[in-house]
């Protein structure tokens, strides 16, 4: 093939893409009549029972003489609920998500010792070979962040003679040694990228051992490497609310399936990056970003709420911003009336848009939080409630804290990791079955005909 702009599409492919359009549909009809559960979840959203966890439970709804009346969403880490978790260690002024990683692996709270050894040992786990640094991060930067963290994960296979070895002492050295490096890997993919791309100054900052995991991230992003207690406290926060949500949210399904097949660490991890990268799931909050700061061009008055319902109907008819008939950072698959992780960080964002000046852009985010479900239910078949999610004002608190976009979803996949690791290992020590459901087949049959009698 000729070398030119491999990109494009050519008056050829959208010619072949016309006959799968011709060949590809199925009829919508067709998934009720086969009673098949799309998206793996019934229209009340209960997903289909796919395995068993003690990792973590979601609730959302309630059930009462067989009926399942939609309750305000409830998040529990390991048992222990969510609101109670971050509670505790604001209450004693300190970060959490290191603790968080090792009730969500090990199963149980840390006492003193085993968090102060385990902080230690992620701190030792967080060091990159020089030359991975310069060979394989400084060579061809991505514009994604999520494309440059699943090619550094893929080759730090051949980085580690024990790659392919799935015994879980060897699985779990693997999780927290990614664990550890998931923020490196992110900041420097960033900062070569700002470098070679866009011309700026390249900054690599060495991270510190006796920093947390969001005190780090700030470290090694900011040129001057400072923050302040606020802003590393916030960050620490989402990356608490992000480490994990259950086994069938898409990334850690994927994690289970992909596990399940007895494939490596790397490849399984790379897999789920390259699920938690779609706008779908963890790509959102960039996109709220983007929505919010469209909405704030077109609309004269940010307070009017016929202004702003009549923007968001536009969003749904995919007649305004990105065209694809979503508003960004609203619904979810499993909450309905709530989403306690969207609750906990609203409590903070009040305060931090005073701190920042940004008043107005937010009582722009709590019109649009009020608004949007309505609009939905009027435009859309709505079976559950839909309420803000937490990626509606993650992405505002990572502008106020500067967080270039680019490391959004990066921040997001630095939290998760923690969840996909303890699910891997979950998988790997129970269920040793391949996950492999059903797709019924709905073309007749049909006889091989010879190329001279095609026509
Ligand atoms: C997360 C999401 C994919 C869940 O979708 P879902 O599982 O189909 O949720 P529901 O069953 O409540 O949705 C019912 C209908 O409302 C639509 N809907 C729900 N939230 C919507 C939104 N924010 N914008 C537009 N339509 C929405 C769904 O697409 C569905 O319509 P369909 O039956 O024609 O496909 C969906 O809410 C969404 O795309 N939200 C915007 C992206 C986002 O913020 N993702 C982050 C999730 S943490």
């Amino acid at each position: 093939m000729e070398n030119k702009n491999i990109s494009e599409i050519t008056p050829e492919i959208y010619e072949l893409t016309e006959r799968i359009y011709q060949t590809g549909t199925i009829d919508p009809e067709l998934y009720t009549k086969y009673e098949v559960k799309r998206g793996l979840r019934d229209i009340s959203g209960k997903g289909v029972l796919a395995g068993l966890t003690r990792i973590s439970d979601i609730q959302s709804f309630i059930e009462k003489d067989g009926e399942r009346i939609p309750c305000e969403g409830k998040l529990f880490y390991r048992g222990i609920n969510i609101k109670e978790i971050v509670r505790g260690f604001m209450q004693e002024k300190r970060h959490g998500f290191e603790e968080v990683v090792y009730l969500l692996l090990m199963g149980n709270l840390p006492d003193k010792k085993q968090l102060s050894d385990f902080t230690k040992l992620l701190a030792h786990y967080r060091t990159l070979p020089t030359s991975f640094v310069r060979d394989i991060i400084m060579k061809a930067p991505s514009p994604d962040m999520m494309n440059t963290l699943a090619r550094s994960v893929l080759t730090l296979y051949s980085y580690d003679d024990k790659a392919n070895d799935i015994s879980i002492p060897n699985v779990l050295r693997q999780s927290l040694q990614l664990i550890a490096l998931f923020p490196l890997l992110s900041v420097y993919g960033y900062q070569a990228y700002r470098h070679y791309h866009d011309g700026q100054s390249l900054f690599i900052h060495v991270p510190d051992p006796e920093l947390s995991t969001a005190e780090n991230i700030l470290h090694l992003l900011r040129p001057d490497s400072k923050y302040t207690e606020l802003e590393a406290k916030i960050l620490d926060v989402s990356l608490v609310l992000h480490a994990e949500h259950g086994g069938g949210n898409n990334s850690t399904f994927t994690t289970h399936v992909v596990s399940s097949s007895g494939t490596d660490t790397y490849s399984t991890v790379a897999a789920s990056l390259g699920s938690l990268k779609g706008p779908k799931h963890g790509g959102a909050n960039i996109k709220v970003v983007q929505m919010v700061e469209d909405m704030k061009k077109n609309l004269s008055d940010w307070t009017s709420e016929s202004e702003v319902r009549d923007y968001l109907t536009k969003l749904l008819n995919k007649q305004a911003f990105d065209k694809a008939g979503l508003i960004y950072g609203m619904g979810h698959a499993v909450y309905s009336l709530s989403d306690p992780r969207a609750d906990i960080f609203k409590s903070f964002v009040e305060n931090l848009s005073e701190a920042k000046g940004l008043s107005d852009e937010f009582k722009l985010y709590t019109l649009v939080e009020r608004l949007a479900p309505e609009v939905i239910a009027k435009e859309r078949r709505i079976y559950k409630g839909v309420s803000a999610n937490v990626d509606f004002y993650s992405g505002f608190v990572y502008n106020m804290l500067k967080l270039p976009t680019e490391l959004f979803t990066p921040i997001f996949a630095i939290a998760r990791i923690a969840g996909w690791s303890a699910h891997r290992i979950e998988e790997l020590s129970n269920a040793g079955k391949i996950i492999r459901p059903a797709y019924k087949n709905i073309q007749d049959e049909r006889p091989y005909i010879a190329l001279d009698e095609r026509n």
